[in-house]
């Protein structure tokens, strides 16, 4: 089986879906998040405090390289390098957990977690329309997940993937 990537926005539920699908279709699964915290034993949060933003985006893109599992659960922001665009393409199929703006905001309300959800609401929108079209134009599948259950979103995902 090829490496399934789990990419969208923050709060779009590639964590919760790759747990679910990993369950489901007996294969083991990862976040390159957690990968980069146990790594660099250290949150994401003060990653981006001691080491900064760019440095957080080299360890993301090793984590990508270094993960072995069949279901990667990536980082809101792992689009961003083209290297890491260019690499899911080639290593793997990339599904893209579309959520709208709303959803989104409303889930990541009290969230204190994220270092870049920490903006105004407009540069947020900004950053998410941004985001939109990278994850669209790198994608092999697109999955809407607005009003689903993590179970429908991941029926969903195996039933495109037979
Ligand atoms: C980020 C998303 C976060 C985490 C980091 C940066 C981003 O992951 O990698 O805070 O740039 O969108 P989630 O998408 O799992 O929240």
């Amino acid at each position: 089986m090829t490496t399934i990537y789990l990419i969208g926005f923050m709060g779009s539920g590639k964590s919760s879906i790759g747990k679910k699908l990993s369950e489901m279709m007996d294969v083991t699964q990862a976040d390159t998040d957690i990968f980069v915290e146990e790594k660099h034993q250290m949150s994401i949060a003060d990653i981006f405090k001691n080491d900064g933003e760019s440095a957080f985006r080299t360890y993301e893109t090793e984590a990508l390289k270094q993960i072995t599992d069949k279901i990667i659960s990536t980082g809101g922001g792992i689009v961003e390098k083209d290297v890491n665009r260019s690499f899911m393409r080639k290593n793997g199929f990339i599904i893209y957990l579309q959520t709208s703006f709303d959803t989104i905001a409303r889930r990541l309300q009290n969230d204190q977690e994220r270092p870049l959800w920490q903006k105004n609401m407009s540069d947020q929108k900004k950053m998410y329309e941004r985001r939109a079209e990278m994850y669209k134009s790198c994608c092999d599948y697109i999955v809407v997940t607005d009003n689903k259950s993590i179970n429908e979103i991941a029926k969903e995902i195996i039933n495109l993937l037979k």
